[in-house]
């Protein structure tokens, strides 16, 4: 397609979102509802990209990404077709003009491309509803040529019953377009400048006027309100669980699982209930998910397996592992193959080497771990001195007992053992056992207080 604008309309209040925030920069997938659109413009290669704001101020352009894209200011907001004049000056002459909604996200490309393969005509996106109520409905004559678009609250009673409804979605050659745009009236019911009346502007110029399909409903849904926000996720969400069960995964309630970014999972993945993926992640093949799990920005590599109700955030874990039950791994965290990372275990900024074990209760921050380490349940790497951070070094085959503390910075020496309850503020030699505790001592004769009697 040579030389596509598209304008997106998002100056709309959003009243009945009953929230402070404007309603196009509400989130449908981790993801707020404008930038669904800026993706979907940038996937058809719109050459700009205008954004029509208005309610919500600075905080509309200030939330979303701007290559490509520029922003008009419509104040006040007089309708639809007000909107897209706000935007006449950075159009140009030449070329086509798409008009899509703020409040309806989830409109796809190849819908989009479908529209636009005619280029001299005036293409409307349409869709048959059994509940037409609220939309603004398709008028044909008796060889079922579209005359024109009536609004609900215009329409009479014979209208509507149309159950041809107008999406709102349109494209039209620029040139046309502003031409119409000069001529637009607001004597209707809403005193509003209503977009949809350059349809009968185009039937009077024997424009020809085109009509398509969504190729699925969910695609022109329309978000109004927290409840059409939700169901909108709903569905949306359920097409991605589609998506990848028909691709071979297992995921074991299609209905319960939230995908807030780009999941990618080869073959034989399982996922369990109620797990949320955001941002980017790579389930490699044969990787088994727990109930329960959040992993952001992480990849996962082959035969892993993350037990429920673990949270992994800018991970990169390597095969064959198992993580968790409740493991926490945090931004900067590198697990080579086959490492066990047990319960209440949190990871931060540490790389662990092959083999190696931290099964139970601690903190790993700023370290560095051989392979087949086996760090005892409790152990803390003190990394902070409350103003700096240290690393920590455990070189292979170290045993570090329970319930230790290692100062950092700190080396615990290859094959080194260290006797459990110990801090260790200085270098343990390779190979031999360090400990830093009291003797044990009993004291004989020793009697437990007791309670003194109020007199
Ligand atoms: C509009 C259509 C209707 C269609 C429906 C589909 C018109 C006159 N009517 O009605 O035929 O069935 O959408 O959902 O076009 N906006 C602005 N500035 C304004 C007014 C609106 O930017 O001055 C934006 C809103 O933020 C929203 C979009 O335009 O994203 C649609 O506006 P809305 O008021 O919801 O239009 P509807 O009455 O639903
Ligand atoms: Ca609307």
């Amino acid at each position: 397609m040579t030389n596509l604008n598209i304008v997106i309309l998002a100056a709309g209040k959003g009243i009945r979102m009953y929230s402070a925030k404007p309603k196009v920069l509400h989130e449908l997938a981790g993801k707020a509802m404008l930038q669904h659109l800026l993706d979907t413009a940038k996937k058809i290669n719109a050459c700009k990209t205008i954004v029509v704001y208005g309610h919500g101020g600075e905080s509309v352009p200030n939330a979303v990404t701007k290559s490509n894209t520029k922003f008009v200011l419509q104040e006040p907001q007089l309708g639809t077709g007000h909107a897209v004049q706000q935007a006449l000056p950075l159009l140009g002459t030449d070329g086509t003009t798409l008009v899509l909604y703020g409040d309806v996200p989830l409109i796809q490309a190849d819908t989009l491309l479908r529209l636009l393969e005619v280029e001299n005509s005036l293409n409307l996106l349409t869709q048959y509803l059994d509940e037409p109520k609220g939309y603004g409905r398709i008028v044909r004559d008796l060889t079922s040529k579209i005359i024109s678009i009536v609004e609900e609250k215009d329409a009479t009673p014979q209208q509507r019953e149309i159950n041809e409804i107008n999406t709102g979605i349109l494209s039209a050659p620029t040139a046309m377009l502003r031409n119409w745009l000069s001529k637009l009236q607001n004597n209707n019911s809403q005193g509003e400048y209503y977009l949809t009346d350059i349809v009968a502007m185009a039937v009077a110029q024997k424009v020809e006027i085109r009509s398509t399909q969504p190729d699925h409903p969910w695609e022109v849904m329309g978000v109004n309100s927290k409840v059409q926000l939700a169901e909108l996720e709903r569905l949306w969400q359920r097409e991605q669980a589609n998506k990848l069960l028909s691709k071979g995964v297992t995921v074991i309630d299609p209905a319960r699982i939230d995908i807030r970014g780009n999941l990618e999972c080869e073959q034989d993945v399982e996922i369990d209930v109620g797990c949320i993926f955001e941002g980017a992640v790579k389930l490699a093949r044969g990787v088994k998910v727990g109930a329960y799990c959040v992993l952001k920005n992480s990849t996962i590599a082959a035969d892993t397996q993350i037990a429920p109700y673990s949270h992994i955030d800018g991970g990169e874990i390597g095969e064959a592992c198992h993580i968790g039950p409740y493991a926490r791994i945090r931004p900067g965290s590198k697990l080579h193959n086959e490492v066990h990372i047990g319960n209440f275990v949190e990871i931060k900024n540490s790389e662990i080497s092959n083999k190696s074990k931290a099964n139970h209760l601690s903190y790993i921050g700023d370290a560095t771990v051989g392979a087949r380490v086996n760090i005892g349940a409790g152990t803390i790497t003190c990394n902070y001195d409350g103003a700096n951070k240290f690393r920590t070094i455990i070189e292979d085959d170290a045993f570090i007992g329970s319930d230790t503390q290692l100062i950092a910075p700190v080396t615990v020496g290859r094959g080194a053992t260290i006797g459990a309850g110990s801090t260790i503020t200085k270098d343990t030699p390779a190979e031999e056992l360090t400990l830093s505790r009291s003797k044990q001592i009993s004291i004989t004769g020793w009697k437990r207080p007791v309670k003194k009697k109020i007199t």
